[in-house]
């Protein structure tokens, strides 16, 4: 198992209110799993994705990433982990702007210390395993939404972690943009990656090997989903 949630709460305080978020959500992943979460717009989905991430932490519950108790950890110890074992892809593929394609892919290197040369060939050979080494040079706005994204997945993997996670990674895409990324995530994963994606699309989610669904807070299995509408 590489990641397991147990009994996951997360409300957040608006002055004088507190809006319940995440709902008991349980749930684990096996290591080399392809999964997608679904469900429509404010339903928690970012919100899952920044406590998987270690970008938040939930209000009560219990994670566990690599056989590790995260929940009580200190900012700088999640920064650590997330450093390590997490490569996020964004659906605004959150670039440099007046970084190069392989300045931006080589940035996380410099957080976990690699020296400068490694840091640069590293970079070059994700752009190349993205299809994109012939634009190492380009700076954000040369590249299509198609290729931003590529280069946002190139410098996820660049670190070589653990899991994939991506938030709605081709909402801002075409059809044949996305259907790359998805050929890329299946790349990955057939590689030996942990992929977890959040999407809203059910043609993009069918990329996965598992599908689960939340919808206000709650999760659920796509399999528990059908039979709830059968008995609708
Ligand atoms: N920082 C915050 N403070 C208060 N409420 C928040 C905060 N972040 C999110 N929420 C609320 O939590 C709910 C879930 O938000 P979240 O961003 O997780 O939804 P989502 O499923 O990702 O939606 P979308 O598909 O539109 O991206 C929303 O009702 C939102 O208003
Ligand atoms: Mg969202």
């Amino acid at each position: 198992m590489i990641l397991q949630l147990e009994h996951i709460y997360k409300d957040y305080n608006q002055e004088k209110f507190v809006v319940p978020v995440l709902k008991d959500v349980s749930f684990s992943v096996e290591e080399g799993e392809y999964v997608a979460i679904m469900g429509p717009s404010g339903s928690g989905k970012s919100t899952l994705m920044n406590i998987i991430g270690c970008l938040d932490t939930p209000t009560s519950g219990t994670y566990f990433l690599k056989g590790v108790d995260i929940s009580g950890r200190s900012d700088s110890e999640m920064s650590k982990i997330r450093n390590k074992s997490i490569g996020f892809v964004f659906q605004n593929f959150n670039l440099l702007p007046k970084q190069s394609a392989v300045e931006n892919v080589a940035l996380p290197l410099l957080y976990s210390g690699v020296p400068r040369k490694e840091r640069r060939e590293r970079a070059k050979a994700a752009l190349e395993k993205v299809g994109l080494e012939d634009r190492l040079e380009f700076k954000p706005t040369q590249l299509s939404g198609g290729q931003k994204q590529r280069v946002a997945i190139a410098r996820a993997i660049v670190t070589k972690p653990d899991i994939l996670l991506a938030d709605e990674p081709t909402g801002a895409l075409d059809t044949a943009s996305g259907l790359q990324v998805m050929e890329l995530f299946k790349q990955l994963n057939q590689e030996g990656m942990t992929v977890i994606m959040i999407t809203h699309d059910p043609d993009i989610a069918a990329h996965a090997h598992r599908v689960m669904t939340i919808r206000d807070g709650i999760l659920s299995s796509a399999e528990e989903e059908e039979f709830y509408y059968e008995e609708e």
